[in-house]
Protein backbone atom coordinates (compact mmCIF):
# COMPACT_ATOMS: atom_id res chain seq x y z
CA UNK A 1 0.00 0.00 0.00
CA UNK A 2 1.23 3.81 -0.36
CA UNK A 3 4.72 4.62 -1.90
CA UNK A 4 8.04 3.75 -1.11
CA UNK A 5 11.47 3.90 -2.32
CA UNK A 6 13.54 0.93 -2.93
CA UNK A 7 17.57 1.22 -3.44
CA UNK A 8 19.53 -0.87 -5.72
CA UNK A 9 23.89 -0.67 -4.85
CA UNK A 10 26.18 -2.68 -5.45
CA UNK A 11 29.97 -3.36 -4.40
CA UNK A 12 32.96 -3.83 -6.52
CA UNK A 13 36.62 -3.39 -6.02
CA UNK A 14 38.84 -0.96 -7.56
CA UNK A 15 42.68 -1.54 -8.77
CA UNK A 16 45.06 0.92 -9.69
CA UNK A 17 46.81 -1.52 -12.13
CA UNK A 18 46.52 -5.20 -13.23
CA UNK A 19 50.10 -4.55 -11.08
CA UNK A 20 47.60 -4.49 -7.78
CA UNK A 21 45.69 -7.76 -8.76
CA UNK A 22 46.49 -11.35 -7.02
CA UNK A 23 48.77 -13.43 -9.99
CA UNK A 24 46.01 -15.44 -10.68
CA UNK A 25 43.89 -12.64 -11.84
CA UNK A 26 46.82 -10.56 -12.96
CA UNK A 27 47.16 -13.67 -15.51
CA UNK A 28 43.38 -13.04 -16.75
CA UNK A 29 43.75 -9.72 -17.56
CA UNK A 30 46.95 -10.01 -19.67
CA UNK A 31 45.61 -12.80 -21.38
CA UNK A 32 42.20 -10.69 -21.97
CA UNK A 33 44.12 -7.94 -23.19
CA UNK A 34 46.33 -10.19 -25.55
CA UNK A 35 43.15 -11.35 -26.50
CA UNK A 36 41.84 -8.08 -28.43
CA UNK A 37 44.50 -9.25 -31.03
CA UNK A 38 41.71 -12.13 -32.20
CA UNK A 39 39.06 -9.25 -32.73
CA UNK A 40 37.86 -9.06 -36.66
CA UNK A 41 36.75 -5.58 -36.00
CA UNK A 42 37.47 -3.48 -39.05
CA UNK A 43 34.36 -1.40 -38.62
CA UNK A 44 34.40 -0.38 -34.98
CA UNK A 45 38.36 -0.19 -34.77
CA UNK A 46 37.59 -1.22 -31.19
CA UNK A 47 39.12 -4.74 -30.35
CA UNK A 48 37.41 -6.70 -27.60
CA UNK A 49 39.15 -9.39 -25.60
CA UNK A 50 37.84 -11.80 -23.15
CA UNK A 51 39.80 -14.86 -20.98
CA UNK A 52 38.04 -17.23 -18.37
CA UNK A 53 39.27 -19.22 -15.94
CA UNK A 54 36.44 -22.37 -15.46
CA UNK A 55 35.89 -24.53 -12.65
CA UNK A 56 37.56 -27.16 -13.75
CA UNK A 57 41.03 -25.21 -14.47
CA UNK A 58 40.22 -24.96 -17.78
CA UNK A 59 40.53 -21.13 -19.56
CA UNK A 60 38.35 -20.47 -22.74
CA UNK A 61 39.42 -17.20 -24.72
CA UNK A 62 36.73 -15.16 -26.39
CA UNK A 63 36.75 -11.89 -28.94
CA UNK A 64 34.33 -9.89 -31.00
CA UNK A 65 34.19 -10.68 -34.64
CA UNK A 66 32.16 -8.59 -36.22
CA UNK A 67 30.10 -8.37 -39.91
CA UNK A 68 29.56 -5.73 -42.91
CA UNK A 69 26.17 -6.68 -41.88
CA UNK A 70 26.65 -4.97 -38.64
CA UNK A 71 24.09 -6.71 -36.27
CA UNK A 72 25.80 -9.97 -37.63
CA UNK A 73 28.20 -9.52 -35.39
CA UNK A 74 29.00 -10.98 -32.00
CA UNK A 75 30.65 -9.53 -28.67
CA UNK A 76 34.08 -10.86 -26.93
CA UNK A 77 31.48 -11.80 -23.85
CA UNK A 78 29.02 -14.01 -25.73
CA UNK A 79 31.69 -15.77 -27.91
CA UNK A 80 32.89 -16.83 -25.06
CA UNK A 81 30.18 -18.03 -23.32
CA UNK A 82 29.17 -20.02 -26.71
CA UNK A 83 32.86 -21.58 -26.60
CA UNK A 84 32.00 -22.30 -23.08
CA UNK A 85 28.92 -24.01 -23.52
CA UNK A 86 30.15 -26.49 -26.45
CA UNK A 87 34.05 -26.95 -25.09
CA UNK A 88 32.73 -27.87 -21.67
CA UNK A 89 28.82 -28.32 -21.03
CA UNK A 90 27.27 -26.85 -18.13
CA UNK A 91 31.16 -25.70 -16.40
CA UNK A 92 30.78 -22.43 -14.26
CA UNK A 93 32.98 -20.07 -15.07
CA UNK A 94 34.85 -18.60 -12.03
CA UNK A 95 36.02 -15.64 -13.49
CA UNK A 96 35.86 -13.64 -16.71
CA UNK A 97 38.71 -10.79 -17.38
CA UNK A 98 37.18 -8.35 -20.18
CA UNK A 99 39.76 -5.69 -22.33
CA UNK A 100 39.41 -4.08 -25.52
CA UNK A 101 41.97 -1.60 -27.83
CA UNK A 102 40.83 1.08 -29.70
CA UNK A 103 42.59 1.36 -32.31
CA UNK A 104 41.28 5.38 -32.82
CA UNK A 105 41.29 6.28 -29.01
CA UNK A 106 42.53 5.53 -25.90
CA UNK A 107 42.22 2.10 -24.02
CA UNK A 108 42.70 3.09 -20.34
CA UNK A 109 38.91 3.33 -18.89
CA UNK A 110 37.81 -0.12 -17.59
CA UNK A 111 34.81 -1.61 -20.35
CA UNK A 112 31.64 -1.76 -19.23
CA UNK A 113 29.87 -4.94 -21.59
CA UNK A 114 26.84 -3.95 -23.21
CA UNK A 115 23.95 -4.74 -22.34
CA UNK A 116 23.06 -7.56 -24.53
CA UNK A 117 26.32 -9.26 -22.91
CA UNK A 118 24.83 -8.84 -19.31
CA UNK A 119 21.97 -10.62 -20.32
CA UNK A 120 23.77 -13.78 -21.84
CA UNK A 121 26.19 -13.58 -18.46
CA UNK A 122 23.49 -13.31 -16.46
CA UNK A 123 21.52 -16.36 -18.16
CA UNK A 124 25.01 -19.28 -17.89
CA UNK A 125 25.07 -17.91 -14.25
CA UNK A 126 21.83 -19.15 -14.03
CA UNK A 127 22.41 -21.97 -15.93
CA UNK A 128 25.14 -23.46 -14.37
CA UNK A 129 23.85 -22.06 -10.60
CA UNK A 130 27.64 -19.73 -9.98
CA UNK A 131 28.20 -16.25 -10.20
CA UNK A 132 30.67 -15.14 -12.64
CA UNK A 133 33.09 -13.10 -11.54
CA UNK A 134 34.06 -10.03 -13.72
CA UNK A 135 37.83 -8.21 -14.17
CA UNK A 136 37.30 -4.99 -16.52
CA UNK A 137 39.79 -3.00 -17.98
CA UNK A 138 41.15 -1.25 -21.05
CA UNK A 139 44.75 -2.13 -22.42
CA UNK A 140 46.32 -0.30 -19.19
CA UNK A 141 44.88 1.75 -16.14
CA UNK A 142 42.42 0.58 -13.29
CA UNK A 143 40.69 -2.68 -13.09
CA UNK A 144 37.45 -3.02 -11.80
CA UNK A 145 36.20 -6.41 -10.40
CA UNK A 146 32.62 -7.74 -9.79
CA UNK A 147 31.62 -10.84 -7.89
CA UNK A 148 28.82 -11.87 -9.96
CA UNK A 149 27.86 -10.40 -13.51
CA UNK A 150 24.00 -10.01 -12.93
CA UNK A 151 25.14 -7.43 -10.46
CA UNK A 152 25.24 -5.03 -13.90
CA UNK A 153 21.81 -5.71 -14.87
CA UNK A 154 19.10 -4.79 -12.27
CA UNK A 155 15.34 -5.42 -12.99
CA UNK A 156 16.91 -8.11 -15.46
CA UNK A 157 14.01 -10.11 -17.34
CA UNK A 158 14.50 -13.77 -16.80
CA UNK A 159 13.34 -17.24 -17.77
CA UNK A 160 11.29 -16.81 -14.50
CA UNK A 161 8.49 -14.78 -15.99
CA UNK A 162 8.31 -17.56 -18.91
CA UNK A 163 7.20 -20.29 -16.94
N1 LIG B 1 31.82 -5.09 -27.94
C1 LIG B 1 32.18 -6.22 -27.26
O1 LIG B 1 32.74 -7.17 -27.85
N2 LIG B 1 31.91 -6.29 -25.94
C2 LIG B 1 31.35 -5.27 -25.22
O2 LIG B 1 31.09 -5.43 -24.03
C3 LIG B 1 31.09 -3.99 -25.85
C4 LIG B 1 31.16 -3.97 -27.32
C5 LIG B 1 32.13 -5.00 -29.37
C6 LIG B 1 30.93 -5.00 -30.27
C7 LIG B 1 31.49 -4.32 -31.50
O3 LIG B 1 32.18 -5.29 -32.30
C8 LIG B 1 32.52 -3.35 -30.95
O4 LIG B 1 32.83 -3.82 -29.64
C9 LIG B 1 32.05 -1.92 -30.87
O5 LIG B 1 30.82 -1.83 -30.26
Amino acid sequence: MGKSVEKYSFEYEEYGSADDLSSEDALLVTEARKATKLAYAPYSNFLVGAYAELNSGEFVVGSNQENASYPVGICAERALLASVAQLFPNEPIKSMAISYHHLNGSSNIPLSPCGMCRQALQEYEGRVHQPIRLLLSGLEGKVLVVKRSSMLLPFSFSGDALK
